[in-house]
């Protein structure tokens, strides 16, 4: 059993836990996930490592309330615990010396991207963030972004923080006026698919975590396959960091949604039993 620590909410419906997992946490690295599964009967998902603290033995964990698993995920609270955890899963990120670099992050995808930013920063470049959200409340992870990074953009849908539009708006901007040698773009699928079309215009390397639907994450079951420059792979082993320029983002958003209709109805069934489902859990 894993034990929550500590639980925060950072904006509607996007919660942050620390779990007690002194293994995961002494060797996970910036890039990597953990696959949990609440309890017996639960569902098994993916979530990125969004930071760690071997001194506590922590990994901090930063997700959005999607569907049943996330939100019951969300319910626990400090001292509840988790049944598995596996991990750290997955390839790290590729922290080397670029010299300037951009990171690109959208809404819980902004929390993935803190760990890769502050290793890039201790690494030696020159790190810009531009992250942005549908209002101020969803920009999240702002205070520790700005810490770690030279320069920070913030962009909101509404204009409520920063500069009303899309990160893409001032990611073009710097691209037509910086000399950029690599990006990380982390959100969603359809941000990173914008991001990595501007980018393959200006020939800047650019690098996107991807988000399929996982089963094990050990590469046994295929459901993780996406489409890389005309090869498959398997998120889950090969990555999840892919050269954005490479990835066929159609047919991951395609994939992403053959399971709505299931995942719709488990959701109803979860609210509609939601009491029963809870103390099943706590048996
Ligand atoms: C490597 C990786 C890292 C991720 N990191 C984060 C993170 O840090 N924070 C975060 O909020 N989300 C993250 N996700 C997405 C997260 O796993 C899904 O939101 C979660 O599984 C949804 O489960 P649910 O039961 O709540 O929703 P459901 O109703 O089951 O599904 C809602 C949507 O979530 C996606 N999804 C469903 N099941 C899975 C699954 N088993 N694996 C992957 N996606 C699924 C699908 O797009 C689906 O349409 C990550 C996904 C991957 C692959
Ligand atoms: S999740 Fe099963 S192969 Fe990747």
């Amino acid at each position: 059993m894993f034990k929550i620590i500590e639980k925060k909410a950072l904006a509607p419906k996007v919660k942050l836990i620390k779990i007690k997992a002194p293994l995961i946490s002494k060797k996970a690295l910036p890039g990597q996930f953990v696959v949990l599964r609440i309890y017996e009967k639960g569902e098994r998902i993916p979530l990125t490592i969004a930071d760690k603290d071997p001194s506590e033995e922590s990994i901090t964990i930063v997700f959005q309330e999607v569907g049943k698993t996330t939100k019951l995920l969300g319910k626990l609270d400090t001292g509840d615990s988790i049944l598995d955890l596996v991990g750290p899963l997955g390839n790290p990120s590729e922290i080397e010396k670029y010299n300037v670099v951009i990171g690109v992050g959208g809404g819980v995808g902004i929390a993935a991207l803190y760990p890769i930013l502050k290793a890039l920063k201790e690494k030696g470049n020159y790190v810009i963030s531009v992250i942005g959200g549908r209002s101020a409340e969803y920009v999240i992870f702002r205070e520790e972004i700005e810490k770690i990074c030279d320069e920070t953009y913030i962009t909101t849908d509404d204009g409520s923080l920063g500069r009303k539009g899309l990160v893409t708006d001032v990611l073009k901007e710097l691209l037509e006026t910086r000399n950029i040698n690599r990006i990380w773009a982390i959100g969603p699928t359809i941000m990173m698919k914008v991001v990595s079309d501007l980018t393959k215009s200006y020939n800047v390397p650019t690098i996107v975590s991807l988000n399929p639907i996982m089963v094990d994450g050990t590469g046994m079951c295929g459901g993780c396959r996406v489409n890389v420059g005309g090869k498959i792979k398997f998120t889950c082993i090969d990555g999840p960091e892919f050269d954005g320029h490479l990835v066929d983002f159609d047919e991951l958003l395609l994939r992403l949604k053959s399971y709505r209709e299931e995942e719709k109805l488990s959701l109803k069934l979860f609210e509609e039993s939601e009491g029963e489902e809870i103390a099943s859990f706590e048996e």
